[in-house]
């Protein structure tokens, strides 16, 4: 499937093994623009509905002019725009279109559109194929691949949504040459989460080529994608429902969540709450005695040298502390706090002290309590 293009990096084939069946990663630069023949090969209806956004759209469209001869479905761009309402106009238009089961959603885009695009393909006739191709680092790396779709509500972060694995992810980084900077940045502290979790030589790679991956220079970028998709896939397989191992694709999430709600989602995104995330977690991983200090100097390093984070000396360490208890990840009254064990393993505690995270919290730079008032 190598589309001819001179100098391009060779593609690479990833097989997530789901209870749904399996389904294949096909990752190449410029593969993007044999999508019709990939959706072909992957034997997926005819009847095929695009679904992207008005960005992707503007950006990358007339490589997708193929695809289908029904008028793609332009959902509006923004975080914003990923809730129930938004779902319904794809309803809407593939009801119009009388779209039946033997329709194929093919979503273009980044995380948000993935989410939506892929909780309307698991809902709509009670299900149709979706096959995904992700527009963002973070699309590439994590969102697409999984299953796990869906949208938020005015109370919470995705709390509308189900499991639907795509029947195809078509990977191309290519796409990522638009990607603003910092969106590229946002994703890239996902790929560092994958070193640290699971591949030391993941970890060394991003490092050594960093400038390189910045400047989206088709050998690194393809050969750090198709790593973390192998990751991403590797851990969905073990656990699709997110029971078990899944849970370590959590790291430098309990408190990179609780970052963003306590900014109501507005100062970071999401893969810079994750930058901190991960420096309190190893942190708190050292004073426990699971991680070297040195791995913890080398992860804050690479997150220095990737770039500046939002501030958060204004953010409250209590109020940090408070957002954590409300995540999701608490089970029957406990935190799963994910703690790396070196770079390139993790282990899971469910005692951390309000006092251990306290520290954590504040060693990242939070503000902790205020000093007592003099009289
Ligand atoms: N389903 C999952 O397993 C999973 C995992 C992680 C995150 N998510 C979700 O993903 C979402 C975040 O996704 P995201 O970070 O991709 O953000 P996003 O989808 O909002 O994309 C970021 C911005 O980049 C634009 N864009 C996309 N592709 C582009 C390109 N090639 N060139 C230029 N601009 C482009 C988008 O239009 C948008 O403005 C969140 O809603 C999060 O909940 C889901
Ligand atoms: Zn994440």
């Amino acid at each position: 499937m190598s589309p001819d293009i001179p100098n391009a990096p060779p593609p690479s084939e990833v097989t997530v093994r789901a209870s749904s069946g399996s389904y294949r990663i096909d990752i190449a630069w410029g593969a993007a623009g044999s999508l019709a023949s990939l959706l072909d090969a992957a034997d997926l209806p005819a009847r095929r509905f695009v679904v992207s956004n008005s960005v992707v759209w503007r950006l990358h469209g007339a490589l997708f002019e193929d695809v289908s001869s029904d008028e793609p479905i332009l959902l509006p761009d923004g975080e914003r725009f990923k809730n129930v309402g938004t779902v319904g106009r794809i309803y809407d238009a593939l009801a119009r279109a009388s779209a039946d089961r033997a329709t194929t959603i093919v979503a273009i885009g980044g995380g948000v559109l993935g989410d939506i695009a892929g909780f309307a393909a698991a809902t709509y006739l009670r299900g149709v194929p979706i096959a995904h191709v992700p527009t963002t680092l973070l699309a590439q790396v994590d969102s697409a691949i999984g299953g796990k779709v869906g949208v938020n509500h005015a109370l919470g972060k995705n709390l509308i949504g189900a499991f639907h694995q795509p029947r195809l992810v078509v990977v191309d980084p290519a796409l990522l040459g638009t990607l603003p900077r910092r969106e590229f940045r946002a994703g890239l502290y996902e790929v560092v989460k994958y070193g640290v979790i699971a591949s030391r030589p993941l970890f060394d790679r991003v490092a050594a080529t960093l400038p390189a991956l910045f400047a989206r220079e088709p050998e690194p970028l393809s050969a750090v994608v198709t790593e973390c998709c192998r990751i991403k896939a590797d851990v969905v397989e073990r656990d699709e429902r997110e029971t078990g191992p899944r849970r370590a694709l959590n790291f430098g999430h309990t408190v990179g969540h609780a970052l963003e709600a306590v900014t109501k989602y507005r100062r970071f995104r999401h893969g810079e709450a994750v930058g901190y995330g991960m420096l309190a977690a190893s942190e708190l991983a050292v004073s426990r005695g699971t991680l070297d200090d040195t791995d913890r100097r080398a992860l804050a390093a690479l997150i220095t040298k990737m770039g500046p984070l939002p501030p958060i000396g204004d953010l409250s360490a209590a109020e940090i502390l408070e957002a954590t208890t409300r995540d999701k990840k608490v089970i029957a009254g406990r935190l799963h706090f994910v703690l790396p064990a070196g770079i390139g393993a993790t282990t899971t505690a469910t005692d951390v002290s309000q006092e251990e995270l306290l520290h954590a919290v504040t060693s990242i730079g939070a503000r902790g309590a205020p000093a007592p008032q003099a009289s």
